[in-house]
């Protein structure tokens, strides 16, 4: 599987959302991060469903929803009525992770699991079944422009092999501190799925930015 890149548009221009998304697609972007935080689960609070229908007619490519939101399991449908295509969750937001796998396929969307720096990869083998995606953490969730935990590369690396021992079609996704210089890093450890905010919407060219972080690049 090639590497994909998916800018969070967390790191973007506020005042000009619209152009921000139509602008990272035409960059190359594979697929669209979009961060939900709810100033509880996490001590910063960022947007809502309503954002996500509205970006939604902009472009084709996969938005890809990341909930920092507890509880998770009331607000399942109304990310994926809005248009999400894959919902990753923290097993941390919910009272029954394996049942809210469950919920977001039944509404059409991939499911994912994202892992925090002190998660065991424990918490997700149980559930690989159900599970469509992976995200591992390399910053605590709440804020674009940390810096980036090579501590967790043991942790994709862990979970590359449960993935491919698996043989189910699993995106080993990383999040937090993705910057050209330590994507390889990343990537060398596992990961097929980059997920950038400044490094990609701090950047003036859009399309040079994602290629840098390409293995390529
Ligand atoms: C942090 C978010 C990340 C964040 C990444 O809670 O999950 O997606 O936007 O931002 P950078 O790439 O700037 O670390
Ligand atoms: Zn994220």
């Amino acid at each position: 599987m090639p590497v994909r890149i998916a800018p969070s548009l967390l790191a973007a221009d506020f005042t000009r959302l619209g152009d921000e998304v139509r602008a990272v697609a035409a960059a190359g972007a594979d697929w669209l991060h979009l961060d939900i935080m709810d100033g509880h689960f996490v001590p910063n609070i960022s947007f809502g469903p309503a954002l996500i229908r509205a970006l939604r007619p902009l472009t084709p490519i996969p938005f890809d929803v990341h909930l920092m939101i507890a509880p998770v399991d009331p607000y399942l449908e109304a990310f994926a009525a809005a248009g999400a295509n894959h919902i990753a969750l923290h097993p941390e937001a919910g009272p029954h992770l394996h049942r809210s796998l469950q919920s977001i396929a039944a509404l059409g969307c991939k499911a994912g699991v994202v892992l925090n720096p002190a998660t065991p990869v424990d918490s997700v083998l149980t559930v690989l079944d159900v599970t469509d995606l992976i995200c591992v953490m390399t910053v605590n969730p709440g804020f674009g422009g940390q810096a980036f935990l090579p501590s967790q590369m043991a942790k994709l690396a862990a979970l590359r092999r449960a993935i491919d021992a698996s043989g189910r079609e699993i995106a080993l996704q990383v999040d937090g501190g993705i910057t050209a210089q330590t994507a390889p890093l990343a990537i060398a450890a596992g990961a097929d799925v980059l997920v950038a905010g400044t490094a990609v919407f701090g950047k003036p060219d859009y399309a040079a930015a994602i290629a840098a972080l390409r293995p390529s690049g």
